[in-house]
């Protein structure tokens, strides 16, 4: 079954998991808010991220501010080269990013079977270097606005992408300040703090998860991409001259934790980068199969030494690693790994999402929304039932209920047919439900029912947290 991005957008909104920024005044495009369910979906995520990348020995995390100094983004290139190339429409004003516009062009040929047209305007695409090779692809091919229908465009302009403001009651340029288009920098200037006051040496990371914020000229795909968003960012200093094989395992260990989460492997892909961003000397991505084709997750890069000696040469400090005992001296190359987080919410709904068609009991047949997370990663991992409202049920179920939130998060439900629970914890992915009938009155025992298999077991409620524990981690 092919999911799209409606299906997701409705069920998302329908359930808590995301909703629109600012919904009530008409939304804030690029921005948007997780719910009940989706912020515990992202809590998990995250969670799992930080335990794999710093439940290690050589791996430690910090927190750092969103507003930094700004020559940070001076040394790290991004008051200079943190552009896209923006295009005009003098008729309908409407702003694209040009090589978007060119890639819905291709799109829209592909789409209408002109497939050599198409390959032919990609090559093009694939070997623009300016904006003026971008201008040109635009004109030669009469890539027309869709908003109005001509080719009334200006010239292709770069257009930083840091959201820009000021510290400070008086807005002068002397107070200007960016919110930080990315979480690296954090880690790259206070590398020398972390590394003397956690007594670390190369090889060794820093880890850290935040909000990052990037002024996209268009914003789309739901949150793919996002003006505000979350990333989780590691980056490994290591000794010059070991950085392929660290490389390489970084690229193995990051594909093995989207295995983890369960995603399909056969939507999952590498992608080495054709053209590199300027710090890098490799460069690879991991993208996901969403319902638009594929898009970026994470990326893993090489940046050699380019971060700490602009740094060093920016802020007149040095940051280099000095071996105690040989008097040996150098500036650590890096590996990063750089992560969406919301990127990868996405994927994981997206992947999770299923349709299909399960007996109803009495020989028919009925299509079921089924949310497949992993159990461990879904938003309520159990819900309790009691299966009529009365005969003391609800009293055994509430305290069944009170007594599994200890430990787990858990939903309550005592509304409408006992299907029709079922079938709206499917829905958003609890993988357990437990049902308290007239059985459990007598001898203690209630059932548990498995999401996927819909299977039902009856076991003793003495034993109920130890299973579901056993099965979360199955
Ligand atoms: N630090 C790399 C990135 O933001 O993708």
């Amino acid at each position: 079954m092919t999911t799209t991005i409606d299906a997701i957008l409705s069920l998302s909104k329908r359930k808590g998991f995301v909703f629109q920024s600012s919904e009530i005044y008409g939304g804030l495009n690029g921005c948007w808010d997780f719910g009940p369910l989706g912020v515990e979906l992202l809590r998990n995520i995250k969670e799992s991220w930080w335990r794999s990348m710093t439940y290690r020995t050589d791996v430690v995390g910090i927190d750092a501010s969103i507003l930094m100094h700004p020559r940070v983004w001076e040394a790290s290139g991004h008051v200079q080269q943190f552009s896209d190339p923006m295009i005009d429409n003098k008729t309908s004003k409407a702003r694209y990013r040009a090589d978007n516009l060119i890639e819905d062009h291709i799109q829209k040929l592909a789409n209408k079977n002109k497939t050599a047209q198409a390959a032919e305007i990609a090559e093009q695409l694939s070997k623009a270097e300016s904006n003026e090779d971008f201008y040109n692809i635009i004109v030669n091919n009469e890539i027309k606005d869709p908003v109005s229908g001509t080719m009334d465009w200006t010239e292709v302009r770069n257009f930083n992408l840091m959201f820009e403001t000021h510290v400070g009651p008086v807005a002068s340029a002397d107070d200007k300040v960016y919110l930080r288009p990315e979480t690296a920098q954090g880690i790259f200037v206070n590398f020398k703090n972390v590394m003397d006051s956690a007594r670390m040496k190369p090889p060794f990371g820093i880890a850290q998860i935040g909000k990052s914020f990037r002024n996209e000229i268009n914003t789309k795909n739901f949150l793919f991409r996002t003006r505000e968003f979350e990333q989780m960012e590691m980056q490994f200093f290591i000794p010059p001259g070991t950085e392929g094989e660290w490389f390489e395992y970084w690229r193995q260990e990051r594909w093995e934790w989207f295995r983890r989460l369960g995603i399909s492997e056969e939507r999952l892909r590498r992608k080495p980068h054709d053209k590199l961003a300027h710090y890098a000397a490799a460069a690879e991505d991991i993208e996901y199969l969403f319902p638009f084709g594929w898009g970026e997750v994470e990326g893993i890069h090489s940046r050699t030494d380019f971060d700490l000696n602009r740094h060093q040469e920016f802020s007149g400090k040095k940051l280099e690693y000095v071996d105690t005992a040989t008097k040996d001296r150098y500036v650590p190359y890096v590996i990063e790994t750089a992560v969406g987080a919301t990127r990868t919410f996405m994927a994981v709904l997206c992947d999770a999402y299923a349709e299909e068609e399960v007996p109803t009991g009495d020989g028919k047949v009925e299509t079921r929304a089924v949310m497949r997370f992993q159990p461990w990663l879904a938003p309520v991992t159990a819900a309790v039932f009691p299966l009529v409202n009365k005969d003391g049920m609800p009293e055994a179920a509430e305290a069944i209920y009170r007594d599994l939130q200890r430990s787990f998060r858990v939903d309550y439900d005592t509304s409408g047919a006992i299907g029709r629970r079922y079938r709206r914890q499917d829905e958003v992915g609890t993988p357990f439900c437990v049902t308290i009938d007239g059985e459990t009155l007598s001898d203690g025992t209630v059932t548990l029912r498995e999401r996927d298999s819909m299977q039902q077991i009856r076991l003793s409620v003495d034993a109920l947290e130890s299973e579901i524990r056993r099965r979360l981690h199955a």
